[in-house]
């Protein structure tokens, strides 16, 4: 019997019907489609209209779609792991929102917060759950409903965000097939620069924080994309050092995707060319949790048996990290 590794075994994802445009964007901020489109590589985003609906309403697409792609009922799922940065609510988990949404009757799950890193540091926690032999079906949500948090007065921010959600299936496999080493970091002393003020313990919700825009992402742009820059490019290099891989071994990255001069930072130094590299960040924008299983979702046709595929990502927290898999399927 071979060493239990956590393989991918479905993938899918959903993005809301609304596209918000650059074009639209400049009749809401001071801004372009050619500042825009240059400095970040973001032509439109989608957006999540409607009264009542969460990051949570996404998921249930999302999940419902790859059960389906699976073959598997609802009831087979033993763990979700729902990576997001906006929960439907602070309490309960939009894991167990989700569960009761699906039908997961079976399903314990929890939250997951570590911002714009948050799917890489789910799938390697619900591997620990795989390679132990605890449990044989996990699920990892990624998404988030970024426009519930963003401030459309502060054009250095707003740009960049949009709203979807995807989903992987993790199962045991014991072929040599799946998620083979992770490198994740965390740095609280980068708060400072990316954060939202107000709506946790530290400084609950008052007539104050509403009135000064608290509840909103604050971001300082050019701090977080110097850290971005140099710790996704880092931590993808060192994944690939310390498992030997040369770039001609690597099939595919999936950076995350909040700013396309960081992506292509990252696949220069791990000397990849474009054709390598999944970007979709000019039609979805910087979906947070969700980018990396849009990215998997969207390219999932192009991807053989034993591809080596190299996730990267960086975040809030600061956060950041890498993981090294092998394609399953
Ligand atoms: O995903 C989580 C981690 N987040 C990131 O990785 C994001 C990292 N940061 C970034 O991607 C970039 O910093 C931004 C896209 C957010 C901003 O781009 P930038 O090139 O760093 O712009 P900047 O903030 O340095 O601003 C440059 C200029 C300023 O004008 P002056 O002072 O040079 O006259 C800004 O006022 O661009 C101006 N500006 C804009 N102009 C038109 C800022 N935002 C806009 C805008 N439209 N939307």
């Amino acid at each position: 019997m071979g060493k239990i590794h956590a393989a991918i075994t479905a993938v899918n994802g959903y993005v809301p019907d609304y596209v918000l445009t650059n074009k639209e964007m400049e009749s809401i901020v001071d801004t372009t489609d050619e500042w825009i489109t240059s400095r970040t590589g973001i032509k439109e985003r989608r957006i999540l209209k409607g009264e009542g609906l969460g990051t949570s309403d996404m998921a249930i697409h999302a999940v419902n779609g790859l059960l389906k792609k699976r073959g598997i009922s609802a009831d087979e799922i033993e763990l979700i792991i729902f990576c997001t940065t906006t929960p439907d609510l602070p309490f309960p988990a939009s894991a167990n929102i989700l569960a009761d949404k699906i039908g997961a009757k079976n399903a314990w799950g929890y939250d997951l917060q570590a911002a714009c890193s948050g799917f890489i540091f789910g799938i390697s926690t619900a591997s620990q759950f795989i390679e132990s032999g605890k449990h044989k079906k996990v699920l990892v949500v990624g998404g988030d409903k970024m426009s519930s948090i963003i401030n459309y007065k502060d054009r250095t921010t707003c740009i960049i965000f949009g709203d979807g959600c995807g989903a992987v299936l993790l199962e045991p496999n014991e072929e040599g097939y799946g998620i083979m080493d992770s490198i994740l970091k965390s740095d609280g002393s980068g708060m400072q620069y990316l954060h939202q003020k107000a709506g946790g313990s530290a400084r609950p919700a008052s007539h104050e924080t509403i009135n000064n825009n608290e509840h909103s992402v604050y971001q300082e742009g050019q701090t977080v994309f110097k850290f971005a820059v140099t710790n996704m490019a880092d931590v993808a290099a060192e994944i690939m050092e310390r498992n030997q891989l040369t770039s001609e071994d690597v099939a595919w990255l999936v950076p995350h995707q909040a700013n396309k001069r960081i992506i292509d930072a990252t696949a220069s130094r791990m000397g990849l060319g474009s054709e390598k590299v999944m970007i979709n960040i000019q039609r979805y924008g910087n979906t947070t949790n969700g980018t990396i299983p849009l990215c998997l979702w969207e390219w999932e046709s192009q991807l053989k048996k034993g591809d080596n595929i190299i996730l990267a990502a960086f975040g809030g927290g600061f956060t950041w990290g890498s993981v090294y898999l092998k394609w399953a399927y």
